[in-house]
């Protein structure tokens, strides 16, 4: 039998890996329905056309109307939030691939989660933000971020002897540059990464280290494992994708080249293993792997420690505050070297009591409060130069 996916975010960079992985495998996936914001529909048309498409999700109110008038009553198309949330729960799907970037991702991901839907998790900020409300599913869960695949496949079977997680960071584009110098980085150069082509806000993330940040709070939650314990070196071939280290000091590695297809199919294929058509390793070719400490200019890494020592809201608030300065950056009303300073300080600002495991609503609120905090900060601040 087929399995069927609803892929949230399919017109995006892992949106549409995911499409070249579906359309490689006609007889074991089947691609029922779609989800976006509305920016590409031409896109989400193809995709309609191409796969046989009967259920849609346009977040975007006016774009959904668009789709609508074009696809007429042939194609259900379902608006906002409430529409992503109703397209995931449909009995037909049994696969979830939730690659939408940010927050929004959270509600539909955790109903698919409440639905016992398979999840291939791609949006890490629905796991940052809302990692203790995944706990009871955790079983229907397969990362999709590269690192989390790669501790997924190692510790399978052997989780209870998992030690130490070392999470691989390539160091992005800035890992030579001296801070001193970080005062003149443009958007252009942040936008320029080195080795994987993605969205834009995972790519700001990537320069920043700010990924790895989340990274190491997804980890957390997904292996529930002391953060102490999870480490971060950097590795700018992107060959290991992550390492385990278990309690007898034995290392166990995942090792590939920088292509999300194959964790993207690894978390369709699950537990089986599919031969494919892509670009296999060659070591010799690739020469010598190297790892290094990360350099201290790095701040988010050190921030994600802190943010995981006072868990609660902090999780949210600091990937509220970052998605809210990698906007502004992005608008270039902000510079790049402020986009940490300004997760720093709205972190810093937040006084109210903390909240043990916070329900969607308090999720909600606190995400709310770090956005607008973090415009406040930076307007106050004269860093805001719009
Ligand atoms: N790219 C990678 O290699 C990579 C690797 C690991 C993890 N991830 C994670 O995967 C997620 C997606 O990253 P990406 O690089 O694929 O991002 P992207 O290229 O920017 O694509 C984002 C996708 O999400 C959709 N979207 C945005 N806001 C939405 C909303 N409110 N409602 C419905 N859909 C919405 C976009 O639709 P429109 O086209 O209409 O804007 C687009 O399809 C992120 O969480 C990222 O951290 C990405």
């Amino acid at each position: 039998m087929k399995k069927k996916i609803c892929l949230l975010g399919s017109t995006g960079s892992i949106g549409l890996q995911t499409i070249d992985v579906i359309s490689k495998f006609p007889d074991k996936l089947e691609l029922v329905s779609v989800a976006s914001y509305g920016k590409n529909i031409h896109i989400v048309l193809d995709q309609i056309k191409r796969f046989n498409i009967k259920k849609v999700a346009i977040f975007n109110e006016q774009e959904a109307l668009n789709l609508k008038r074009i696809v007429g009553n042939d194609v259900k198309v379902l608006v906002g939030q409430d529409g992503l949330v109703e397209l995931v729960l449909d009995d037909e799907v049994d696969i979830v691939v939730s690659a939408i970037v940010g927050f929004v991702g959270l509600l539909p991901t955790y109903e698919a989660a409440k639905k016992l839907k398979r999840i291939a998790l791609v949006n890490k900020e629905s796991m940052v933000v809302g990692g203790h409300l995944f706990r009871p599913y955790l079983n229907n869960i397969v990362p999709v971020d590269s690192e989390h695949s790669a501790i997924f496949q190692c510790i399978d079977g052997k989780r209870e002897y998992l030690k130490e997680i070392i999470l691989t960071a390539s160091g992005g584009p800035f890992f030579n540059i001296p801070y001193e110098k970080w005062e003149n980085l443009t958007l252009q150069d942040a936008l320029n990464h080195p080795v994987w082509k993605m969205g834009a806000k995972i790519t700001i993330d990537s320069a920043t280290l700010m990924n790895k940040a989340l990274e190491i709070i997804e980890a957390y939650f997904l292996f529930n494992i002391d953060y102490q314990n999870i480490k971060v070196l950097i590795h700018p071939n992107s060959i290991v994708h992550s390492f385990v280290v278990f309690r007898d000091g034995s290392y166990l590695a995942q090792l590939g080249l920088p292509d999300m297809r194959l964790p993207i199919l690894y978390s369709l294929s699950y537990p089986e293993r599919w031969e494919n058509d892509f670009e296999k390793l060659d070591l010799v070719k690739i020469g010598n792997l190297v790892f290094y400490e990360v350099p201290s200019k790095f701040r988010a890494v050190n921030l994600a420690y802190s943010v995981l020592s006072k868990g609660g809201v902090y999780p949210v608030i600091f990937n509220a505050a970052n998605e809210q300065a990698v906007n502004l950056f992005l608008e270039q009303k902000i510079r790049f070297i402020d986009i940490v300073k300004l997760v720093e300080e709205v972190l810093s600002i937040f006084s109210d009591d903390n909240i043990e495991n916070p329900n969607i609503e308090e999720l909600k609120y606190y995400d709310n409060w770090a956005r607008n905090a973090a415009i406040n900060l930076a307007v106050k601040s004269k860093i805001f130069y719009g």
